[in-house]
């Protein structure tokens, strides 16, 4: 059992609603992993993910133990067959292999190199570590999904939804100085559609996401029309998925301000974090009284405490 993608939760209202009563009482299984271990393991930084998901380990009772590979570990080989004779040092079926006897779980986090479609979207990474290690993996942010960070945005959303109505959802693409993974934006797309909601998702033409994650989902390229009455914004910025890692638009109107949001009054704003103030979204909404980040910030420790508990 692993917790890599939506699919691999049974019931995604029952994994909410422990996250809530994790919530309440964050240390009322704090026997469940004891003499348990945990390994983390980033290929990538991180800030909110390492350290909500070491909290919400302890919070069981395990001892979790963070490396960062891509700074401490030897250079991983990914080909199968490969022969060795260059810049990689270790293979990652034998890495993998190794770190599965340390450990009763391994989280992960692999993010995409961005170049190669094909590469990416086969998740080597991920799958090498289920397939080697012997234990349950828990995704920390693969290439194509960050499963934790969408539980957590769940949750969030389950909190504040209107009681009266059905919440209206937006993804909405924001502009940003770098090429960036499509793997919230995916993940957010899969969990919303899989928990029931609807999703309206509005970016300019050319940024498009794979279709294999939006099956359901309404796409608008009027970002006016797609903002009005919604009572969720979730801002995030992707790179182009067609023309596979390109940028090709950084139109600053897309940056979400309170402008855009005069047609829809009740609208709370969402973000996963790290978020470029005023490149992605200004700083009156994000110090203003819409603003959910920190609080899914937070919500990071229970939707990881809901999953672990659950794996153990
Ligand atoms: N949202 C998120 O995953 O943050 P980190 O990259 O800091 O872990």
């Amino acid at each position: 059992m692993h917790f890599t993608k939506v699919e691999d939760v049974h019931d995604i209202a029952a994994l909410i609603a422990d996250a809530r009563q994790l919530k309440a009482a964050p240390l009322a299984h704090q026997n469940i992993g004891k003499d348990r271990n945990i390994g983390l393991i980033f290929l990538n930084p991180s800030l909110r993910t390492r350290l909500s998901t070491q909290r919400a380990a302890q919070n069981l009772g395990m001892r979790a133990t963070v490396l960062n590979y891509d700074k401490e570990g030897w250079a991983l080989e990914m080909e199968d067959g490969a022969i060795m004779n260059g810049t990689t040092v270790e293979h990652i079926k034998d890495a993998a292999a190794v770190m599965g006897q340390y450990f009763d779980m391994l989280a992960v986090r692999a993010f995409p190199k961005l170049q190669s479609m094909e590469e990416d979207s086969a998740e080597t990474i991920i799958r090498q570590f289920i397939k080697y290690a012997g234990v349950p993996v828990i995704s920390l942010e693969s290439a194509t999904r960050h499963p934790l960070q969408s539980l957590a945005d769940m949750l969030t959303i389950d909190e504040h939804k209107p009681l009266a109505k059905k919440p209206k959802i937006v993804l909405s693409w924001a502009p940003h100085v770098k090429a960036l993974p499509h793997a919230v934006a995916n993940s957010f797309a899969e969990w919303t559609l899989a928990a029931g909601h609807e999703l309206v998702i509005t970016h300019p033409e050319g940024y498009e996401l794979d279709t294999r994650f939006t099956k359901g989902a309404t796409i608008l390229h009027d970002h006016e029309e797609a903002l009005e009455n919604a009572d969720f914004v979730y801002v995030k910025n992707w790179s182009s998925f067609k023309a596979y890692g390109q940028v090709h638009n950084t139109d600053e109107s897309w940056m979400l301000t309170e402008k855009h949001l005069l047609d829809a009054p009740n609208a709370k704003v969402m973000h996963c974090l790290p978020v470029r103030r005023n490149v992605e979204l200004s700083d009156e909404i994000l110090d203003g009284d819409r603003s959910l980040v920190q609080m899914q910030a937070y919500n990071r420790i229970f939707a990881a405490q809901a999953v672990i508990k659950s794996l153990l």
